[in-house]
C-alpha cells in the first residue's frame, strides 16, 4: 500500500480532504506521518483527531536550510513514505531534498499554472480581471509552483468576486483533485515523460477537470 507523508504549514483543509478520501476508501493510500514546520497549524488537530502521526520541525532550530530538510527527509523516511504531499506547505523545498524523493512530491496550487505562480494567486487572478481560472496539482521541481502538471480545474472568476470568494470556490476543487492524485499514484497510473505528465488510463479532453476526476 502506498504510503504518504503531508507537509502542511496551516489550515491543513487538502489534508482533510485526503483523510475524508481514506476514511471513505477512496484512497487506497496511508499517512505515515504529517509534517508542520508551523506548531499553530490547524492542520496537526486535524491529526490529533483522525490520530494520524504528526511532527513539527521548525526551521528556526537548524543552522541552515539543509539541516532543516535532512530533518524532514530523515522522518519521511523512517515513516516509509513513497509519496511526499504538499497541502498548503509554505516553503521551498531544494534540489537536495526532492533528490530523495524524484517525481514523488506533488503540490497543490490555486492557479491554472503556469498563471500566477507564488503567493496570493486568487488575488492576482481577481486582480488581473482573469475569467477563468483555477487549480492544479504538479510535480514539484526546482521551480516555484512550475513542475510538470498532473491535472488542473478550470474556475470561473465572477464580476463580484473578492479574493475569498474565489478562493473558497477554487478550494472545493482543490479538495477532489488533490485526493484523485493521490490515488492514481496509489494505483501506480502517474506517468512523467519529461514535463508532460500522463494518468494511463484516464479520460482527457473534459472540462472543468482535466483529465478526468474518477472517485472525487
Ligand atoms: C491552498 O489554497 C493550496 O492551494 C495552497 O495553500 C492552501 C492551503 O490550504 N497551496 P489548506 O491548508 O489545505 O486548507
Amino acid at each position: 500500500m502506498l504510503r504518504i507523508g503531508v507537509l502542511v504549514s496551516g489550515r491543513g483543509s487538502n489534508l482533510q480532504a485526503i483523510i475524508d478520501g481514506i476514511d471513505a476508501g477512496k484512497i487506497s493510500a496511508d499517512i505515515g506521518v504529517v509534517i508542520s514546520d508551523n506548531p499553530k497549524a490547524y492542520a496537526l488537530e486535524r491529526c490529533r483527531r483522525h490520530r494520524i502521526k504528526s511532527k513539527v520541525i521548525l526551521r528556526e532550530d537548524f543552522p541552515n536550510r539543509r539541516g532543516f530538510e535532512e530533518e524532514i527527509v530523515r522522518v519521511l523516511k523512517e515513516e516509509g513514505v513513497d509519496l511526499v504531499v504538499l497541502a498548503g506547505f509554505m516553503r521551498i523545498l531544494s534540489p537536495f531534498f526532492l533528490s530523495h524523493f524524484p517525481d514523488r512530491v506533488i503540490n497543490i496550487h490555486p492557479s491554472l499554472i503556469p498563471a500566477f505562480q507564488g503567493l496570493s494567486a486568487q488575488r492576482k487572478a481577481v486582480e488581473f480581471g482573469s475569467k477563468i481560472t483555477g487549480c492544479s496539482v504538479h510535480i514539484v521541481d526546482e521551480s516555484v509552483d512550475g513542475g510538470p502538471v498532473i491535472v488542473q480545474a478550470a474556475v470561473p472568476v465572477l464580476p463580484d468576486d473578492t479574493e475569498e470568494t474565489l478562493s473558497e470556490r477554487i478550494l472545493r476543487f482543490e479538495h477532489r483533485i488533490l485526493p484523485q492524485t493521490v490515488q492514481w499514484f496509489a494505483e501506480g497510473r502517474v506517468k512523467v515523460e519529461g514535463r508532460r505528465v500522463f494518468v494511463e488510463g484516464a479520460r482527457y479532453g473534459t472540462l472543468p477537470v482535466n483529465p478526468d476526476l474518477e472517485k472525487f
